[in-house]
């Protein structure tokens, strides 16, 4: 019971992240490493709104499109040790120094992301929307430790 209704807590507030929308850049010089690296989180968050939104009933279950998006969540989190090699930073950056300080945190976070994204399960709808609470939940431990907050 506690289990569950913890759950559903989760649930709603990654429901807000997942589908609140991407803040919008001004027009100022961007670093090109930064912008790839938020790129890269930006499909994953695109891929995983997906299977969010089939999870949440908001979109028909559709097992070939869930399949694809856990492709594109798996090759998102696949990019991200490349992507957060060097700590190039501009003003627009949340990545926190702590990333290339505790350089070995920061992967096992990743490894730790990718794992969960093996986890999730495409098969059908009861099978998704058991294994997508642990994939939220590896996305959200990694920011909370290493993404500034707004
Ligand atoms: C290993 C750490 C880590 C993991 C795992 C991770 N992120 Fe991130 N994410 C970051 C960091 C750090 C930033 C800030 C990047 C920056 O602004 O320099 C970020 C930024 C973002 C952004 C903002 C991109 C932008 O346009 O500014 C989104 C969206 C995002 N992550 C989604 C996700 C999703 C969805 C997952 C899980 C499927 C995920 N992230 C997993 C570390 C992580």
């Amino acid at each position: 019971m506690m289990r569950c209704l913890a759950g559903l807590v989760i649930c709603t507030l990654l429901a807000a992240w997942v589908l609140s929308g991407v803040r919008a850049d001004e027009p100022v010089v961007r670093d090109e490493a930064v912008l790839a690296r938020q790129a890269t989180m930006r499909s994953a968050k695109a891929a995983l709104g997906v299977l969010f939104e089939m999870s949440a009933l908001r979109r028909h279950f559709d097992r070939d499109t869930a399949r694809e998006a856990r492709a594109v969540l798996l090759a998102a989190l696949a990019e991200i040790p490349a992507r957060f090699e060097k700590p190039y930073m501009d003003r627009h950056s949340r990545s926190r120094p702590g990333i290339w300080e505790n350089r070995a945190e920061f992967l096992r976070r990743a490894i730790a992301a990718r794992q969960a994204a093996r986890g999730v399960r495409t098969v059908n709808l009861p099978a998704l929307r058991r294994s997508l609470p642990g994939m939220m939940a590896a996305c959200l431990a990694c920011h909370d430790r290493f993404r500034e907050p707004r």
